[in-house]
């Protein structure tokens, strides 16, 4: 079989096993080449298996030397399909880490569910060492089953109050589209914080803390996202917005009591807008995150997930350069929302049409990352190289 990056409607509906190696091994060599930092030893990551959950993961043990339990849903090989990215990123990843001597364990399932926090609980004592000093918490999901009710909630990205009309790009032709978004009803806001807010995070830390797995000084981060004026009516005021707020007052209530019982830290950390499966299908994203990847490049200052995600730990979240907000929020965003970075990028935003689109903005970069995030369009891999389905099928994550 030979596999060929597949996208329709800004979605990849193909994955390269041995692309998402050389994807996984570009990270690794890219914290290699950065350095080791002091860190955490025992780390569990929620949404281990892509883009930010993946990146602390890396950096975590390739930069700090941590042991690692990473969560995720995934579709694994079948005979007719290949397995998602997600899948083939949790197998190489823990290759990878065993060579150099760390643990690595993958969870495959539903993070949500109280079952998967039994399994986490009772290899952490069994087999882990018996604490963890860091919880991340990496999850995007668009549905969540409540373990205490059984009732299913749907997130869904959009516009509160009124609709949204914005502009995308399609990743297949290069062509802009404007994209409109019906305003969200009150269920679908609710749902949304289900999903994404708090309190499934909230639900681990117990959990953990109640199984006695967490170690003294124990620090525990959720990954939110505020964003410029320019996806503010869909993202920052949005639904999803309205969840990351509701995290924001989780937060304080983990950190009051971890910093109480065990003298640790709950923090959430603002990231900055990165090219994902999700983020691609969002009205306006894809052509800010373009726009601002050029004036970003430009200044020095362009991060994919791997970079954003090793300066935050070393520095933030286990270093002396952290930036925090009024809200005790981690603010390694701040280099995305610059006033000169926004000024600049709104210009393009303002001037970009079909004909210009390459020139003024970076769009040519989302796009070699989106397909780097199914393991295309990475050097060093033969894609015309038939697959042994019987040989990956052997491989367990
Ligand atoms: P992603 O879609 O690349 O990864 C999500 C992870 O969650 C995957 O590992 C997936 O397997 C896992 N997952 C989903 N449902 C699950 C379930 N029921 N059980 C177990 N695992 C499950 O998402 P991405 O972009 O890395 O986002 C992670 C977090 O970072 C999200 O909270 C997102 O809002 C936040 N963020 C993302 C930004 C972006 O530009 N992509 C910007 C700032 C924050």
């Amino acid at each position: 079989m030979i596999v060929q990056p597949i996208v329709t409607g800004n979605v990849a509906r193909s994955a390269h096993p041995f692309g998402c190696q050389a994807a996984i091994e570009k990270q690794i060599d890219y914290v290699k080449q950065q350095g080791s930092f002091k860190g955490p030893k025992k780390v569990l990551i929620l949404g281990a298996s892509s883009s930010y959950g993946l990146a602390s993961r890396i950096a975590l043990a390739f930069g700090a030397g941590a042991d690692t339990i990473g969560v995720s849903f995934e579709r694994g090989i079948t005979d007719d399909r290949l397995g998602t990215a997600g899948w083939w990123n949790n197998i190489f990843f823990k290759k990878a880490a065993e060579r150099e001597g760390l643990l690595a364990k993958n969870f495959i399932g539903d993070a949500f569910s109280d079952e998967m926090r039994a399994q986490v609980i009772n290899y952490i004592k069994a087999e882990f060492g018996g604490e963890i000093d860091l919880l991340i918490y990496s999850l995007a999901s668009g549905f969540r089953k409540d373990p205490k009710t059984g009732s299913t909630y749907r997130s869904a990205i959009k516009p509160i109050g009124s609709a949204f009309t914005g502009t995308n790009v399609s990743l297949e032709s290069a062509e802009l589209f404007e994209q409109t978004i019906e305003a969200a009803s009150e269920e679908e806001i609710e749902h949304t914080v289900k999903v994404m807010g708090g309190e499934d995070w909230e639900l681990w830390v117990h959990a953990l803390h109640d199984a006695g797995v967490l170690a003294e000084g124990f620090k525990t981060t959720l990954y939110s996202y505020i964003g410029p004026e320019a996806t503010q009516a869909i993202y920052g005021e949005g639904t999803l917005g309205r969840a990351k707020r509701h995290t924001e007052e989780t937060a304080d209530r983990i950190d009051a009591f971890i910093s109480d019982k065990i003298g640790g830290e709950g923090i959430v950390c603002v990231s900055k807008a990165v090219t994902t499966k999700a983020s691609a299908v969002i009205p306006t994203f894809p052509v800010y995150a373009s726009a601002l990847y050029k004036i970003m490049t430009e200044n020095g200052r362009h991060e994919t997930p791997i970079m954003h995600k090793y300066r935050f730990l070393k520095d933030m979240l286990y270093g002396q350069k952290r930036e925090t907000d009024e809200a005790s929020r981690l603010r390694p965003d701040n280099w995305e929302l610059d006033e000169g970075v926004q000024k600049h990028v709104k210009d393009i935003m303002k001037k970009v049409t079909p004909d210009n689109l390459r020139d003024i903005t970076g769009f040519e970069m989302f796009k070699q990352e989106f397909l780097e995030l199914n393991g295309f369009g990475l050097e060093g891999v033969d894609y015309n190289r038939p697959l042994d389905i019987d040989k990956l099928k052997a491989m367990l994550p």
